[in-house]
């Protein structure tokens, strides 16, 4: 049984389907913990009523990215994880933190990388004009949205989209994508190759919807 740690700072929507999905696909892994950067994290309450522990490290109470990060690696070690899956996680992770995790942490991100990198990705996207637009799984390294892509989802940016209307439909994908992505990990189905990710046995690693 692999142990995921997931990791948030909000609404934990990811969370929520990924938590869903471990279950109902009764996948090889327990989700042992969940853990925010903010104590009122609205997932948390998700997490909690499914009865998995939950623990708020929160950001505002330290003083530097260090000290926040030694008390995060502290909770994390902890449940000693296999992975570590970022689902809306708005904090910026620094390399020692990341090299000590290597190839085991995940991020979802809202947009196709590597267009649109950082935040707002919905809103600079609808600015650009650009007529798709979707979200990526990547492996996490110490580049910001910079780490390898192991999957992407695209969903159309239609003629009367606004901020709302494309997130959502973003989310949705997003809500498809990740749990299958934090799937083919727990089932040792990904292999890094330098910067690009491949699965076996194949299948594609791009979804469209919407
Ligand atoms: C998701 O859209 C995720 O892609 C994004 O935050 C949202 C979290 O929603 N992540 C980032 O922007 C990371 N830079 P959720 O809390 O409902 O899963």
């Amino acid at each position: 049984m692999k142990k995921i740690v997931i990791l948030i700072s909000g609404r934990g929507s990811n969370m929520e389907a990924i938590v869903r999905a471990c279950e109902v696909q009764r996948w090889p892994a327990r989700i042992v913990a969940v853990i925010a950067s903010r104590a009122d994290a609205k997932g948390l309450l998700f997490a909690r009523a499914q009865g998995i522990a939950t623990v708020a490290v929160e950001a505002k109470n330290y003083p530097e990215r260090e000290s926040f990060e030694a008390a995060l690696v502290a909770a994390l070690d902890s449940f000693t994880p296999d992975l570590i899956v970022l689902a809306g996680f708005m904090r910026v992770l620094t390399a020692p933190f990341i090299e000590r995790y290597e190839n085991r942490i995940l991020n979802i991100h809202p947009s196709l990388l590597p267009s649109f990198r950082g935040l707002n990705t919905h809103q600079r996207a609808l600015d650009a004009g650009i007529k798709v637009h979707g979200a990526t799984v990547h492996f996490v390294n110490a580049q910001l949205d910079g780490g390898p892509i192991i999957a992407q989802s695209v969903v159309p940016v239609l003629a009367d989209d606004d901020e709302a209307t494309l997130s959502a439909r973003v989310l949705a994908s997003e809500h498809i994508l990740y749990p299958r992505v934090v799937r083919w990990f727990i089932e040792d189905r990904l292999t890094l190759n330098a910067t690009r990710v491949a699965l076996t046995p194949p299948e594609p690693q791009c979804l469209i919807t919407g």
